[in-house]
């Protein structure tokens, strides 16, 4: 039995976490939870969005399943998300995104997986203010983090049998910074010479990926094209609703849904909660836990070929916890 970290979160969070940890439970997944609640209802009560205990639990167990925070924007508040990274160098964002059988898109064949760098590029956050109406970016990228998110793509496509690594860059315009990125690309793919690889412009790239998405297969990237370039992968495959994550160092490890808390539809019990559990999977096979994850993934795709019960982003009319249901009733059968 393993202890983790759960973080509910804000918005739609609470209500896909329960969907998920109910399901994780009729899994007979062999965890036990520490569940927090973190974000602005936290906040305005104790004044931390992230309480002392919480982040003690994490440092105890090493591993946090987390749904999705608000970020207010404006002034004062870094990202809980971006501070969670840096906190514990969770260096390497790892996001599959493979087409569904059962969920129809005009993209049958998308499997890809973009390895984003996690912890520096414009996400570190030091704008400058130099007069009333000009503000500069701070943008870093260091050979330390280039080669260890390159390298573990090289090696994520030798460990799971694939056959290219892509790296997205701007090298063209940004001469220094993405320049040093693709030179240690180049340097890491001869270290394996099994592994086909090739190099293109992130707006190139963004045209490709809904022309031909079928050519691409593991991509790496500086952090901030890693996060646009994702979201437009859980385009191809149906929605920001299927795509999971994990943030991954060398000390912890954090999974999560890429979407955020989507107010807009909090506390209707029409969230897809099939992001964040299939994150819990990746969560479970980081723990070895390989046939409970298989058994969850199977009911999933069940009640999605099956069409009957469906939140509405993937054209239903059910709930998270009609749907929710319907996967523990595979699980049950
Ligand atoms: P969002 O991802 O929350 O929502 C974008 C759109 O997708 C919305 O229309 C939403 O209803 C829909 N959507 C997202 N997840 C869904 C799901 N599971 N089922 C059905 N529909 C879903 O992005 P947005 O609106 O830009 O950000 C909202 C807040 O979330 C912001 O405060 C942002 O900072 C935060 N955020 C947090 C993240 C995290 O905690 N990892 C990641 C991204 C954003
Ligand atoms: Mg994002």
């Amino acid at each position: 039995m393993k202890t983790i970290t759960v973080f509910k979160g804000d918005g739609i969070g609470p209500e896909i976490c329960d969907a998920t940890l109910q399901i994780l439970k009729a899994a007979k997944a062999p965890l036990a939870f520490e569940c927090f609640e973190v974000g602005e209802a936290e906040y305005e009560r104790n004044g931390k969005l992230i309480p002392d205990e919480a982040y003690a639990s994490f440092e105890k167990n090493r591993i946090l399943l987390k749904a999705p925070i608000t970020t207010p924007i404006g002034k004062g508040f870094k990202s809980l998300n971006v501070t969670l990274r840096n906190k514990y160098d969770l260096y390497a964002n790892i996001r599959p995104a493979k087409s569904n059988t059962a969920v129809k898109t005009p993209f049958p064949d998308v499997d890809i997986v973009t390895f984003r760098e996690n912890t520096e590029d414009l996400y570190v956050g030091v704008e400058e203010k130099i007069d009333e109406n000009t503000v500069h970016a701070t943008k870093i990228i260091t050979r330390k983090a280039s080669e260890r998110i390159i390298r573990d793509a090289f090696q994520y496509a030798v460990d799971h049998g694939r056959k290219k690594v892509t790296c997205v860059h701007k090298a063209n315009i940004l001469k220094m910074s993405d320049g040093m990125f693709l030179d240690i690309f180049h340097e890491i793919a001869k270290e394996f010479p099994t592994i086909a690889s090739d190099d293109k412009i992130v707006d190139n790239v963004c045209m490709q990926l809904v022309m031909r998405p079928e050519t691409f297969d593991i991509m790496v990237m500086p952090n901030l094209y890693g996060d646009i370039v994702s979201d437009l992968t859980s385009g191809l495959i149906g929605g920001l609703g299927l795509l999971p994550s994990c943030n991954l160092g060398s000390d912890y490890a954090m999974f999560e849904a890429v979407h955020g808390s989507a107010p807009d539809i909090a506390g209707k019990h029409i969230a897809n909660p099939t992001a964040i559990l299939w994150s819990a999977c990746m969560m479970l096979e980081y723990l070895g836990e390989d046939a409970c994850a298989a058994n969850i993934r199977q009911a999933v795709d069940a009640v999605l070929q099956e069409a009957k019960v469906l939140t509405p982003d993937l054209h239903g009319t059910s709930t998270t916890e009609e749907y929710r249901d319907a996967i523990i009733a595979h699980l049950q059968a």
